[in-house]
């Protein structure tokens, strides 16, 4: 019998309780059964949580794209790999199929070993969503090169900080992507951040947009002249299963982003059980997920997990408000998706406008819908539930991370009955705890805590690029041999897990996760602000918007407080990008602190929320006059 697939509950119990009891063959098995190998390993699991040192499948050899393209070649060769939808619907969608794909991936590998990338050379992405970003992706996992992705709205420093953090050797870009009616000139903010980057010795560029852009003699080549003198064949790079496959940024709670590594193995093993067991897919789906593959869930579940199954994955250039509010659903109609996997934020955006936009489409090849991210609240699970699944598609909804590689809490459709909000139970392999405050992990159900995981799982990141005393103390040292994961939770009376959102100060807008340190460090740069504080507040759309309390230097007291505002704003913009914007800034005339100088941001959040009914204990404030005075000038 497989593990690879849990089909019914029993089932599920039975694979998750053998998944406790004896993990390394659990592993074992579906790493065995599921993929090509050069050389199978000598031992699954090999850890020290204390020490954040982790390593799976030890000594063997795989390449991942073989996995994801090259076994499926005599199967499904003319299957479609890749449907890709672009921003305009008037614009013909693109289906590529394996065949094609093993041309365009093993040309591209082609073309990055001429540039002079090698095995363990770290290749930056910044690309919109057009496939030229997966086969990209794909191309430097072929040749062992690590990609970085960098999601194509950050801002130019935002974008050096990330290249000179990895050391890229090399950049692909293009020379503009479309969003909605906007378009972004990403070669231009490249332009300006490799302005910093001296590692950086060569840029391929992509034509999409045709607009106007600087080619630096030496430096800058458009990638299609190179790609139609390429080889379309490649023999795969041999990779140890620890090797690093990819560099992926994810904000933390200091100013400096953390670039979480996965490896070879693991990460393949991981992303491919998952999505076989959470999207349930069979050989004609047609599957989307509407993440940018900037992030993790496009990495896993656009790329990686999906090509790992065979599956047939969408690419979608656009926004779901172009042209109108129907795209998503328009789109689901014309594909005939069965799969489709978005973000709360998107649900509720749209679950705002007018329903006519959904309910005038068919929607019936619909199967099974997902939801990641942040946690989902219950009108926006019941609007997508109704409106979306028909009631008939179970709502998956994922709790994961960028650090853990896959999906980790989710229910299985068909197999877990879902509940409105929860994420429900762990996938079988997925030991999850809670912890309470005196770090003792809590037996009971209905219960709330910190969600801690307590034994490795393969998709789980490896270490932070160039600083493992960073990845120890952010995430083995709060739990002592556990892995602290900065969610809080609750488990109710059966066991299903609930996430209530992040313990630490990272904030979640749209989707995003927003570590609030890295903003305050840019405002804190404009010349005319002293100190900042930023905290989340519930906000209907976005789930959470950003709340900005700052004390202004006094040189900047006579300036136009309307301007200011705005040039923070821009500030923010240039330095992380236009996700990172406040939605409202109060300028305050000192902060709520400790008599450490910590600022107490339980009670900034407790005010941006508008609660003000306890702020719990307030003895310990040097200046405990202030919170009335930040109270009372509440936006
Ligand atoms: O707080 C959790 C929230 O998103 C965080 C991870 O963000 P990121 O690394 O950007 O990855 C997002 C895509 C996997 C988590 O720590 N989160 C993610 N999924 C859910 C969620 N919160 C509640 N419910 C979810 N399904």
């Amino acid at each position: 019998m497989s593990y690879y697939q849990v089909k019914s509950l029993e089932q599920y119990f039975k694979h998750y309780n053998k998944s406790i009891r004896e993990p390394r063959k659990f592993w074992d098995k579906i790493a065995d059964e599921n993929f090509t190998w050069y050389q199978k390993w000598d031992k699954v699991v090999e850890f020290d949580m204390q020490e954040a040192d982790v390593k799976w499948f030890l000594n063997a050899k795989v390449n991942i794209t073989k996995n994801c393209i090259d076994r499926h070649l005599s199967k499904r060769g003319d299957k479609t790999a890749i449907i890709f939808e672009p921003n305009d619907p008037k614009e013909e969608a693109q289906h590529i199929t394996y065949n094609e794909l093993y041309d365009r991936v093993t040309k591209m590998a082609n073309v990055l070993k001429d540039q002079g990338i090698k095995k363990g050379d770290r290749v930056c992405i910044y690309l919109p969503m057009i496939p030229e970003l997966a086969v990209t992706v794909l191309a430097c996992a072929r040749i062992g090169a690590v990609h970085s992705v960098i999601f194509a709205g950050f801002s130019a420093s935002a974008v050096a900080a990330r290249i000179l953090d990895s050391q890229c050797k090399l950049v692909v870009t293009a020379d503009g992507g479309y969003r909605g009616n906007k378009t972004i000139e990403l070669k231009s903010i490249i332009d300006e951040a490799l302005e910093k980057c001296d590692c950086v010795e060569k840029t391929l560029v992509v034509k999409r947009t045709n607009s106007t852009v600087t080619m630096k003699e030496g430096r800058d080549e458009w990638l299609q002249p190179l790609l139609d003198a390429a080889q379309p064949n490649h023999v795969a790079e041999i990779m140890d299963a620890e090797d690093p496959l990819f560099i992926l940024y994810t904000s933390g709670s200091t100013g400096k982003p953390k670039g979480m590594l996965h490896t070879t193995a693991g990460y393949m093993v991981y992303t491919a059980y998952t999505f076989k067991n959470i999207f349930n897919y069979e050989e004609n789906d047609v599957y989307w997920c509407t993440a940018d593959i900037g992030w993790i869930t496009g990495h896993s579940y656009i790329v990686y997990g999906p090509l790992l199954n065979g599956a047939t994955t969408v690419i979608f250039e656009g926004v779901p408000s172009y042209p109108d509010f129907g795209r998503f659903w328009e789109v689901i109609d014309k594909h005939k998706v069965t799969q489709f996997y978005t973000a709360p934020t998107a649900i509720r955006s749209l679950a705002k406008e007018n329903w006519e936009w959904v309910d005038k489409y068919n929607l019936s090849s619909l199967k099974i819908i997902g939801s990641v991210g942040e946690p989902i609240n219950e009108e926006a699970w019941h609007w997508y539930n109704d409106h979306v699944g028909k009631k008939k598609s179970p709502i998956v909804d994922t709790w994961w991370q960028t650090e853990t590689g896959g999906i980790m809490i989710s229910p299985i459709p068909f197999v877990t009955p879902t509940k409105p909000t929860y994420a429900t139970l762990p996938l079988p392999g997925v030991q999850p705890v809670l912890m309470d405050e005196r770090r003792n992990e809590i037996e009971d159900n209905q219960v709330v805590g910190s969600l801690c995981i307590k034994f490795p799982w393969p998709g789980m990141a490896r270490t932070i690029w160039g600083d493992h005393q960073r990845f120890k103390e952010t995430y083995f040292t709060a739990y002592p041999g556990k892995y602290f994961t900065g969610d809080g939770a609750l488990r109710d009376e059966v066991g299903y897990y609930r996430i209530t959102g992040r313990v630490d100060d990272v904030v979640i807008v749209s989707g995003h996760n927003l570590g609030t340190a890295p903003i305050e460090d840019a405002i804190n740069e404009h010349p005319a602000v002293a100190e900042s504080a930023i905290v989340g507040f519930p906000h209907d759309v976005k789930g959470n918007a950003l709340y900005g309390f700052i004390i202004l230097k006094e040189s900047g007291e006579d300036r136009n407080r309307e301007n200011l505002k705005k040039e923070i704003n821009e500030h923010i913009s240039s330095h992380i990008g236009p996700i990172a914007k406040l939605d409202k800034i109060q300028f305050v005339s000192g902060l709520p602190k400790t008599r450490s100088g910590k600022i107490m941001r339980r009670i900034l959040r407790k005010i941006a929320e508008g609660d003000f009914s306890n702020f719990g204990d307030t003895t310990t404030l040097l200046n405990p006059e202030i919170v009335d005075e930040i109270k009372n000038e509440r936006l």
